[in-house]
């Protein structure tokens, strides 16, 4: 009897699935990990010039849009694939799904394979709250979170692991999620109070989350609702025509962004002229241009997600399943002894 072939182990591709996702979040701690990702997403942006960078690559449809985003430093690449359908949750699917891969520069071999959708969550929640450390009024204590769906929980836990914020003021245009959200962040415990409205949701707080979904140019936050002081955080906002502030709100604040080509192209600032002066944070965070400068400032994290953002999340998860089980090794690479004989290696395997 003829032997199957064996897989060189060069041939296997360390392999997280959403169960090992889950099991790695839980046994670091959802705050620790991502207070731990922030800090690696922190590093990565202090040496912003090391990278390779690119608008992402979106291939928009009727319904929603799929992208390709891509990074590369001397070591490694990595790129995600994520989709955005707002209409999705109607028929019972999610807005946002994704997975990624990790791969060595110098020989372009794969290193990791993951689930990506949740990290995703974990990813824009620790980006929003570092940005927060930065621009945040000192000694906020409320936020208002507008739009209770799949990413709210994660902001939530990401500015109490990193701005210590322990009160909550949720609404969403459906009851039914921030009824959901209100028992996810109570059993937290947060102090969560659910709100009628966008206005009466604001009302107080010095943080300002909108994470809502919607194709269309959508207006959830007006002009009197934003009082002197407030921190923006707009992540819903990022494709075109799908935004979420009033532009009068983004004349009178600070615009701080990720990537200037791919925000002006995807975020809310895509409804001002092409040149209106916006701060890149690697440069706050290297201390080059000041975050908030003062108490009655409005900061705005223009945020859209970029790509060395899931760089350093790959990076992160890379580094933390070693040693553990909470990866499966993927025959994914075809890896012939002899390179050259790929065709032999199909053949052996008749
Ligand atoms: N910036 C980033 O890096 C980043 C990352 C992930 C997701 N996103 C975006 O964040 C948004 C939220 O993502 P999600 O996964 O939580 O989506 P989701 O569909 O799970 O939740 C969106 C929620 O917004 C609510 N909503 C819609 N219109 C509203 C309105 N006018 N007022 C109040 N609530 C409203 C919906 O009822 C829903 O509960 C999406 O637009 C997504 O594309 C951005």
């Amino acid at each position: 009897m003829m032997l199957r072939p064996q897989p060189s182990q060069r041939a296997f591709v360390p392999f997280v699935s959403v169960e090992n996702m889950m099991r790695l979040v839980h046994a670091i701690g959802v705050e620790r990990f991502i207070a731990d990702l922030a800090g690696h997403i922190e590093a990565d942006f202090r040496r912003w010039p090391e990278f390779d960078k690119t608008p992402r690559v979106a291939s928009h449809s009727r319904d929603g849009v799929i992208e390709l985003m891509p990074t590369a430093d001397a070591e490694s690449y990595g790129f995600k694939y994520v989709n955005g359908h707002p209409g999705n949750m109607r028929a019972g699917y999610q807005t946002v799904t994704a997975f990624g891969v990790l791969s060595s520069v110098s020989t372009g071999y794969p290193l990791l394979l993951t689930e990506m959708t949740l990290l995703t969550a974990l990813r824009t929640a620790a980006t929003s709250a570092l940005v927060g450390r930065y621009l945040a009024p000192e000694g906020a204590q409320v936020m208002a979170l507008i739009g209770n769906g799949a990413q709210c929980e994660f902001q939530a836990l990401a500015f109490r692991a990193l701005c210590g914020i322990n009160r909550l003021r949720l609404y969403d245009i459906d009851p039914r999620a921030t009824e959901k959200a209100l028992r996810n962040l109570r059993a937290q415990g947060f102090e969560v109070t659910a709100c009628a409205s966008t206005q009466t949701a604001v009302e107080g707080a010095q943080i300002l989350t909108t994470c809502t979904a919607d194709k269309q140019f959508a207006t959830i936050l007006t002009d009197n609702m934003v009082g002197a002081g407030v921190h923006l955080n707009a992540i819903g906002g990022d494709c075109p025509g799908k935004t979420e502030l009033h532009p009068d709100i983004l004349k009178r604040a600070d615009i701080f962004v990720e990537y200037p080509p791919q925000t002006r192209i995807e975020g809310e600032i895509q409804q001002l002229d092409p040149d209106h002066p916006v701060i890149e944070l690697w440069q706050v965070m290297r201390g080059e241009v000041p975050g908030r400068r003062d108490a009655r400032q409005i900061t705005l994290f223009d945020s859209v997600g970029f790509a060395i953002e899931d760089f350093s999340a790959l990076r992160f998860v890379h580094e933390r399943i070693r040693g553990t089980d909470f990866f499966a090794p993927l025959d994914m690479l075809a890896d012939p002894d002899d390179p050259r004989d790929l065709f032999g290696m199909l053949d052996r395997a008749r």
